[in-house]
């Protein structure tokens, strides 16, 4: 097994974009940077719109998410992302697009797509587009497509913005490429320190002493628990701000190790404290299949002192007291129970919800799923039941 291990770190330290490992030589692309920024530069949207789906958009969103949270809005461009077809929700996301062409603002139209024919980003992106062409005379300037060269969407983009997304690098790995940067970027968040975080743990975690390296340590616990019935990893999330980051971990594992009837680890995310409310019935008192990884923020940015009041003074102890302790509190109470009845767990702790720390954070899940890979003798990169569903579909609609 250490050989295996060793010989996928040896794969990983490639520094080009030569094989699909060279995804997580991304965050160390100086040149791609650089055009990425210049692009960037060239577009200030006060509205972006992202379509895409799956590896072309969950990345962005869990980033976004993480840093912006759920309902705070202010200060960066509005953002929408258009991923699934469905003509109710469509028809709101056009209502904010016009609204805000309508007023005057930049609206930018994304575009990624690594195959460029998947059918609903070529659908909707075909239905923003032709908005775009109703306000703007120059529409073409607002927008850009990110794509593999040589694709369908890739030949019809000349008269737009448009990158390159290295060819060997899969979907669900190219966060850190422009498919996650150039967003991430409009945005105005701090993608360089984003990239510096990835190197930082990419580093770490291609450290060849097995027994301290993090992503080799989790990928063992993982494998060594689905060999013995844990087929189940919940990602347990105590921020709801990280439930994208879940989101995207769990396409990163269902699509990386879903491979054959014989093997897939299924991922499952849950969220603290909410599903303590809902689920922990079923994971503590339940069959004995599931593994969990704890993901909390050491540092949180902003905290709140219980009021006192006649409310608070129901539940003795909480006026006064912070509502991070009395989080952290519960926490530490859920990891307690969860060893008392012997449920196998991990502990992930983001020292704060910034840059830097997302970005070593999907690095660590990055490299823990390839080594998970190697250890199942699976093929990380490919999805070929993906495709599958893409081509019936396809057939489904006279193509
Ligand atoms: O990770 C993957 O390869 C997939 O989930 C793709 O990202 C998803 O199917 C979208 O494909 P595309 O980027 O070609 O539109």
């Amino acid at each position: 097994m250490n050989e295996k291990l060793l010989q996928e770190l040896e794969a990983l330290k490639q520094e080009d974009y030569g094989t699909p490992y060279g995804a997580v030589y991304a965050p160390l692309d100086k040149e791609a940077f650089k055009e990425i920024e210049k692009i960037a530069d060239q577009l200030k949207p006060t509205l972006l719109l992202l379509v895409g789906i799956g590896g072309s958009n969950m990345g962005t969103l869990a980033v976004v998410q993480a840093l912006r949270g759920l309902w705070y809005h202010e200060k960066m461009a509005a953002f929408y992302t258009a991923d699934t077809i469905d003509a109710d929700s469509m028809g709101s996301l056009i209502h904010a697009f016009e609204k805000e062409l309508k007023q005057g603002g930049t609206c930018i139209l994304c575009i990624v797509t690594k195959s460029g024919t998947t059918t609903e980003t070529v659908l909707n992106g075909s239905v923003f587009l032709e908005i775009l062409k109703k306000y703007k005379k120059d529409y073409e300037r607002y927008v850009v497509t990110i794509t593999d060269e040589g694709s369908p969407l890739w030949d019809i983009s000349d008269k737009y913005h448009r990158i390159a997304i290295p060819k060997q690098v899969g979907g669900r790995y190219s966060v850190f490429t422009a498919v996650g940067l150039l967003p991430l970027m409009l945005l105005g968040i701090d993608v360089e320190s984003f990239c510096r975080g990835a190197a930082h743990v990419r580093e770490i975690c291609l450290n060849e002493d097995l027994d301290t390296n993090p992503a080799v340590q989790r990928a063992l616990n993982l494998y060594n628990h689905y060999v013995n019935g844990y087929v189940i990893h919940d990602l347990f999330l105590f921020s709801p701000d990280l439930l994208m980051l879940g989101n995207w971990y769990k396409q990163l594992i269902g699509e990386s190790l879903g491979k054959s009837v014989e093997v897939g680890i299924t991922p499952t995310v849950s969220l603290g404290t909410v599903d303590l409310h809902s689920v922990v019935q079923l994971y503590l008192g339940g069959p004995h299949n599931r593994i969990t990884t704890f993901i909390s923020v050491t540092e949180e940015s902003e905290d709140l002192t219980v009021p006192k009041n006649d409310l608070s003074g129901l539940i003795p102890g909480l006026a006064g007291t912070s509502v991070t302790s009395v989080k952290r509190a519960i926490l530490q109470g859920v990891i307690d129970a969860y060893a008392a009845e012997k449920r196998p767990y991990m502990h992930l702790l983001l020292k704060e919800k910034n840059p830097f720390s997302l970005g070593g954070c999907m690095m660590l899940c990055m490299i823990e799923t390839i080594l998970l890979a190697r250890l199942f003798n699976i093929n990380a990169f490919d999805q070929p039941a993906v495709e599958l569903y893409k081509d019936m579909a396809r057939k489904r609609m006279g193509q």
